[in-house]
């Protein structure tokens, strides 16, 4: 900005206010007289330095460099998981949404003069533009094909109140999707009852798993116990009937891939959960990989839980929990924290966490609504960041709530 200003006008002297503010930007660009004999000063006023003194506006840039690292930020999640491409494509429209309110926020509320400022509180400002960020990033968060990175982790805090998806099968079952492949594939497998079923029937989506309709059945070669099967990779993971052997039955090929003893692990009805039937061994993912929950008799009882590789079923690292299995209603894993419930009735809560990341334990009081008083299954689904649960006969869902540090350095 240039500024024209005659002294004699403006009052101002030129030695004492003028130079004093060079070092806040305000500088004399040239001096000279006019044909009148007035000195006439040529200034470059940069009107910004203005409020440069101003705690708020400090407060403001660094804000907008926060809102810029948390979009760097995201930009590197986005790379990271260039390989799926359904999330990417998930992702895509959001980050822009993300872009174009931000690009709003910049041109409407930080105005380089600083007008608008002073119409809005600041604080309400601040506070607007933390719960876009915090929004948009949870957001961002439930819709990813899968967790592969911790950033997104965090801790339990809270359970949603429950979707009941369909009403089938017996009192005990068990129903999941694949946590590891794209979203884009929503098959459902359904394996009614603990005692030596073998007919897991698959549904094409979860919309045919609603109606019942649109199922292949496949027809396991040994049967199995319990409820705690998982499937992981296109693959079922299930407890060989009254043994201690895992095995992996391929949806794709229809056949058993590999067979291997949990050692050690107590199983035909020994160590069950609250409820029994046969619930000795449970196996499970979250967003590190596969998991088993189980006990023995050296752990007296207490709920073991270990890390399995896939491919081989060997046994990568195990902890000691502490807990007695006979007296959890469930468990689950999220994040490497096994959540462990008091009960599989009326009333029962997440009584329980155990950090596999710290090996430590702490007790926890999260209610969920457990509304056919019946738990025989639950398990928790990192790509869709949900509980599944078989209630009493009927397939219920459940959202949870994590606790994540947002951070800004990527
Ligand atoms: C933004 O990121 C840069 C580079 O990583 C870092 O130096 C700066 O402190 C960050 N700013 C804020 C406000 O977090
Ligand atoms: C361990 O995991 C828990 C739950 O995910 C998390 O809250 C905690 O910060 C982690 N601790 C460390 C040291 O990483
Ligand atoms: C998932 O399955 C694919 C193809 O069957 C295989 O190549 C890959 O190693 C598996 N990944 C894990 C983690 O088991
Ligand atoms: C499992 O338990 C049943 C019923 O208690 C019993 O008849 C059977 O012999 C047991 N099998 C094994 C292998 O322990
Ligand atoms: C979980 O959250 C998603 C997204 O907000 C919603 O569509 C879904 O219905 C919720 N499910 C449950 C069980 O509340």
């Amino acid at each position: 900005m240039i500024i024209l200003l005659s002294p004699p006008l403006f009052n101002i002297p030129l030695s004492s206010s003028f130079l004093s503010r060079a070092e806040e930007g305000w500088q004399v660009y040239s001096t000279a007289s006019d044909p009148d004999g007035r000195c006439v000063c040529t200034v470059v006023a940069p009107a910004r330095n203005l409020c440069k003194r101003d705690p708020r506006i400090r407060q403001l840039r660094s804000l907008t460099e926060q809102v810029q690292n948390v979009s760097q930020s995201m930009e590197v999640v986005d790379l990271r998981t260039s390989r799926d491409l359904q999330y990417v494509q998930d992702s895509e429209p959001l980050l822009r949404g993300v872009d174009g309110r931000l690009h709003t926020y910049n041109t409407l509320n930080l105005p380089k003069n600083g007008i608008l400022i002073n119409k809005i509180p600041l604080g309400t400002l601040l506070q607007q533009i933390k719960n876009m960020i915090s929004v948009d990033l949870l957001h961002f968060g439930r819709k990813g094909a899968l967790e592969r990175y911790s950033g997104r982790c965090g801790r339990l805090t809270a359970v949603s109140n429950p979707i009941t998806v369909r009403a089938s099968g017996s009192r005990f079952g068990s129903w999941m999707t694949d946590a590891m492949i794209p979203s884009s594939d929503s098959r459902v497998w359904s394996m009614d009852g603990y005692y030596k079923g073998r007919r897991v029937l698959e549904y094409r989506t979860m919309g045919d798993f609603t109606k019942g309709q649109n199922f292949v059945q496949h027809l396991l070669p040994h049967p199995w116990a319990g409820t705690g099967h998982v499937v992981y990779n296109g693959s079922l993971y299930y407890n060989k009937h009254q043994s201690n052997i895992l095995v992996q039955y391929s949806f794709h090929s229809r056949s058993v891939l590999l067979q291997r003893s949990l050692s050690g692990a107590g199983y035909n009805n020994t160590f069950p959960y609250s409820w029994g039937g046969s619930s000795d061994i449970d196996l499970m993912v979250d967003e590190i990989g596969l998991w088993a929950v189980y006990t023995s008799i050296p752990n007296a009882g207490n709920i073991m839980v270990s890390r399995l590789d896939p491919r081989s079923l060997d046994v990568l690292q195990s902890w000691d929990t502490g807990f007695p299995k006979r007296s959890a209603g469930e468990a689950f894993m999220i994040c490497g924290t096994l959540y462990v419930t008091n009960s599989h009735l009326a009333g029962a809560k997440v009584h329980f966490a155990y950090h596999t990341n710290t090996s430590t334990y702490e007790y926890t009081d999260i209610p969920f609504h457990n509304q056919y008083s019946h738990i025989s299954m639950m398990d928790y689904n990192p790509r869709e960041r949900a509980l599944y649960t078989w209630n009493n006969g009927h397939q219920v869902l459940y959202n949870v709530t994590l606790f994540h540090v947002i951070r800004s350095d990527g």
